[in-house]
């Protein structure tokens, strides 16, 4: 069996090539579950791997893509037989271990999930693993005992993909949800995600204080970086900030006092390794609570071919919302 897949391949010194190759299945690590894989997402991590500009990829030769959704063509699994709908995404895929871009993949049963049953794999790849921190992020606040109709929270990076569906769960699960981003012509669509208010990074400033009024009960961070700072500055008494990401940078300058005057919660969210029972429930929650309506305005799907541009495009703010694929 021969499927097409996206390879990145070792060159000279750090650099690698990356171009799409006719892949045998039995050119696979051992696994017990063969997919024949229908969608991939397009993630920040991804667009990384792809275009070379940050150390994804730890061993070579990768087959590139961190998450995928896809039917069962063969099981060597009891839990899993012939034409299951699945999705596998994290688990160092694209890292260490061969990943999603590729039209037929073989897998341990450990990193395998059911797809959920109200979701297609286009749609769950169209949340991908964007949407699901997202919903990590938006569990996190909740287990914190958030509660809607308290103080704002605030979501930065807020047009990207997880950004844009933090907002929309939130705002539908009845949060007031102002949302930072640098793009200004972002806001219409931002508001259609539902929130109340769209604010450009500047205004989120707290002027280098490690303190400065309260203003978020809450946050969900894609950025680090200085917005990290400013955001847990802003964060009230007993509030939460989740932070995923380092889209703005991976320096964190605050201080203990937040922590230790406000009792601010710093809570790291990791969509990688995180136990199969906690993937299971935020997934459930994706398929019950994730409106749609706005899953189809938010979603686009590109062709396989177009991964390279795309990638390219996403690092450089040309794309909004989630960006599935099909293979
Ligand atoms: N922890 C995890 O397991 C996990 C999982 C998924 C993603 N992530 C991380 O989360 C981050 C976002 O991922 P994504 O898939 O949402 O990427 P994305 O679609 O590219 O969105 C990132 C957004 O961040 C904002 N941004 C870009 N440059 C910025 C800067 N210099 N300062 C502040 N904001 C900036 C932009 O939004 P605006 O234009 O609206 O400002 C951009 O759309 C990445 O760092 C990614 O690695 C982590």
């Amino acid at each position: 069996m021969i499927g097409r897949a996206l390879m990145a391949r070792a060159g000279e010194g750090k650099s690698y090539a990356v171009g799409f190759e006719d892949l045998a299945l039995d050119a696979w690590p051992a696994g017990d579950v063969v997919i024949r894989v229908s969608h991939s997402g397009l993630n920040y991590k991804d667009a990384l791997a792809i275009t070379g500009r940050g150390p994804i990829i730890r061993s070579f030769p990768m087959v590139l893509g961190i998450d995928l959704a896809g039917e069962v063509i063969e099981s060597a699994s009891p839990r899993f037989a012939a034409g299951d709908r699945v999705i596998v995404d994290g688990w160092g895929l694209s890292e260490t271990r061969w990943g999603a871009y590729a039209q037929v993949v073989r897998m341990p049963e450990s990193v395998v999930q059911p797809l959920p049953a109200g979701l297609s794999p286009e749609q769950a790849m169209q949340i991908g693993t964007a949407g699901y921190t997202a919903m990590l992020c938006a569990m996190a606040l909740m287990d914190h005992g958030l509660r809607p109709g308290g103080d704002a929270v605030l979501v930065t990076g807020a047009s990207g993909g997880v950004g844009s569906v933090a907002v929309s769960l939130l705002a539908r699960a009845g949060y007031e949800v102002i949302a930072v981003s640098g793009r200004p012509e972002q806001e219409a669509f931002l508001k259609s995600l539902g929130a109340a208010q769209v604010l450009g990074r500047e205004a989120v400033s707290a002027g280098g204080r490690p303190m400065a009024k309260e203003r978020w009960a809450g946050v969900v961070d894609v950025a680090g970086g200085q917005l990290l700072a400013d955001a847990i500055a802003q964060t009230r008494y007993d509030g939460i900030v989740a932070a995923c990401g380092m889209a703005g940078g991976a320096a964190l300058a605050t201080s203990v006092f937040p922590f230790i005057l406000r009792g601010v919660t710093l809570r790291g969210v990791d969509s990688v390794m995180v136990p199969m029972a906690r993937r299971l429930a935020a997934w459930a929650r994706l398929d019950a609570d994730l409106d749609r309506g706005l899953l189809a305005q938010l979603g686009r799907t590109h062709d396989f071919a177009d991964l390279p541009q795309l990638a390219v495009d996403l690092l450089e703010g040309r794309l909004q919302g989630r960006i599935a694929v099909r293979l």
